[in-house]
């Protein structure tokens, strides 16, 4: 093999150098310079793989040439993407819509603590009971705490390889031999790369080893998940310079005291980013949450002003969630907006709505408003639920307990109809709530529940007396 040769470039613009500088001589930008193999010198070569992941080579093609590509007309192209195996994580497979893809490369990013190696380990698991050799390469930890942890979990299995190594060439020869189904590299951060100068963890490194790994995980079909470690800023050397290189990013959250844990995907290649999956940490691992809804509304304190319940959609899951708002005189005209689990935009223009059509302006009043439970709202049908959270505290009002409301709130206080409804509704019926308060374009809907369709902000408030 070549010796590679390695050079330094700019995040920023791409310009590059042959020696590592603190500020990039193409954009002037600072610390932008980070360290990869310089594939036009030493080729892109470790172990018979090439840079597209074709496994060995023909033996005229010089080392470092791309492969040439074959025009083919579109009609014959085939659209499989790959077809998802289940991992047998029931709330896992939720997210990935069915599971994970023979030769994907899935990076699990999220804060130390909050149950990584609990869950791969729980993959690496249930895919070997499936009989497949599976491997798990631990980085961080030795081979006998992970064996520690697989009697707590419930994971001893015979077809689970474990190899405690930070050596990427290791991990890759280990990967070639063994061709195991699935591949846990934990974590990515501890990888290793001599033909990079800079230190594991760093920025280089961590893409240089992705790079690798997504080579080799094509080129077998094996399926490849990294844990990535994301501190709170999200701000390290790592995974979010790994977004483009992996095929799926997944990221793992929840409150290291609060016993829920949320999994979302922020990219997937092979299907939505909509779905939520929710477990909870016991003594034996992850669970999965049964009932959410019930979960959530369980800590309910009924009758409080402020609250109120919103039946949101997350993917194709109906979940009712409280929405709670605070107000509390600011003492200046700099008056904060703090929000927990909702877009700070959302409600700056809620707000801005409120007042514009129903004249009650929160000007100099700090608002808190927070989704209880670590759930996000995404998508607009909590806006209506907000509102009313708002005006509720406003005027020291509480809202009917056994009501939910959904509905999108456009910008002259008009309520708009969204998707999903007679299935929120229905969620709502199931957990005895007894009204639901829903835009008047709503359609027609066979739930068991009171409807009351309102047409504006003002007459959705009118008919809860809170104006
Ligand atoms: N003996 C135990 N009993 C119950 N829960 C445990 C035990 N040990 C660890 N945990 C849980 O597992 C979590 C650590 O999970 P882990 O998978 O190691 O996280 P990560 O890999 O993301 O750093 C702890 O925060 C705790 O909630
Ligand atoms: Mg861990
Ligand atoms: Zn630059």
């Amino acid at each position: 093999m070549a010796k590679t040769r390695t050079i330094f470039r700019c995040m920023e613009c791409g310009h590059s150098v042959p020696k590592w500088s603190g500020q990039c001589s193409g954009c002037m930008a600072w610390n932008t310079l980070v360290e990869e193999i310089d594939n036009a010198a030493s080729g892109y070569r470790l172990l018979g793989l090439s840079q597209n992941g074709n496994v060995g080579t023909a033996s005229d093609a010089p080392v470092g040439a791309p492969n040439m590509s074959a025009v083919q007309p579109l009609t014959r192209v085939s659209s499989d993407m790959g077809t998802p195996l289940p991992t047998g994580i029931a709330e896992l497979d939720r997210v990935l819509g069915g599971g994970l893809v023979p030769g994907s490369v899935t990076l699990l990013g999220g804060e130390p603590g909050i149950g990584k190696s609990t869950l791969v380990l729980q993959m690496l698991a249930s895919k070997a009971r499936e009989g497949a050799p599976v491997l798990y390469v631990t980085g961080e930890e030795s081979a006998g705490q992970v064996r520690l942890r697989a009697e707590r979990l419930r994971a001893l299995e015979e077809n689970i390889g474990i190899v405690s190594t930070t050596s990427l060439s290791e991990i890759m020869s280990h990967m070639l031999d063994l061709r195991p189904h699935l591949c846990v590299i934990d974590s990515i951060q501890t990888l290793h790369s001599p033909q990079l100068s800079s230190a594991p963890g760093s920025v280089g490194q961590v893409r240089e080893c992705a790079n690798q790994l997504v080579a080799v995980a094509k080129a077998t079909s094996t399926t490849v998940v990294l844990v990535g470690h994301v501190t709170k800023d999200g701000n390290i050397a790592g995974p979010r310079t790994l977004e483009h290189i992996v095929d799926t990013v997944l990221s793992f959250e929840g409150d290291r005291h609060n016993i829920l844990r949320t999994l979302r995907a922020n990219k997937h290649r092979f299907g939505s980013t909509e779905e939520l999956g929710l477990f909870t940490m016991a003594a034996d691992g992850l669970v999965a949450v049964d009932d959410p809804s019930g979960l959530f509304l369980g800590d309910r304190r009924q009758g409080s002003t402020g609250s109120v319940i919103a039946a949101t959609l997350q993917g194709h899951r109906p979940l009712l969630v409280e929405v709670q708002t605070l107000a509390a005189n600011a003492g200046t005209s700099n008056a904060r907006r703090s929000t927990q689990g909702m877009d700070a935009n959302r409600l700056a223009l809620l707000l801005a709505v409120i007042e514009s059509s129903l004249g009650i302006s929160t000007h100099g009043v700090d608002i808190y408003a927070n989704v209880v439970g670590g759930v996000r709202l995404a998508e607009p049908g909590a806006d209506l639920a907000v509102c009313l959270s708002v005006i509720s505290t406003m005027r020291r009002i509480p809202v009917n307990e056994n009501m939910v409301a959904c509905g999108e709130v456009g910008l002259g206080g008009e309520l708009r109809s969204v998707a999903g409804l007679e299935r929120r509704l229905a969620e709502a019926a199931r957990l005895g709530f007894t009204t639901a308060l829903v835009p008047e374009s709503a359609p027609w809907m066979d739930v068991p529940i009171t409807v009351l369709r309102m047409d504006t902000l003002e007459d959705a408030l009118d008919s809860v007396c809170l104006i």
